[in-house]
């Protein structure tokens, strides 16, 4: 899957997920959370977001989602993104599409 920096994402293509969406993976504070790629609020790219406090904010409209839970921590979104279980092992991240 490759390096992701602490404090960045990675977007992994719907072709490679095998589950007909991207998938975006953040590390953030030593710790990997795996949502799905487009917000639940419109066309935009999470793994583009800012990462910040154990949160992603969606690069469009601004909205905040909880890396752990998908929960929506502001408008304009209300909707949660899907989460995806991330392991770490053997010093590689495997994403679980969910
Ligand atoms: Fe993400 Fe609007 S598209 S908040």
């Amino acid at each position: 899957m490759g390096d992701i920096e602490d404090g960045e994402a990675l977007k992994v293509p719907a072709e490679s997920t095998g589950h007909g969406d991207a998938i975006a993976v953040f590390h953030d504070n030593g710790a990997y959370y795996a949502l799905d790629d487009t917000c639940s609020h419109g066309q935009a790219s999470l793994s583009e977001g800012w990462i910040e406090n154990g949160e992603v904010e969606c690069p469009l409209h601004s909205a905040r989602f909880c890396l752990k839970s998908g929960e929506p921590q502001c408008m304009p979104a209300t909707v949660a993104a899907r989460t995806h279980r991330v392991e770490v092992r053997d010093d590689a991240v495997w994403l679980h599409p969910g």
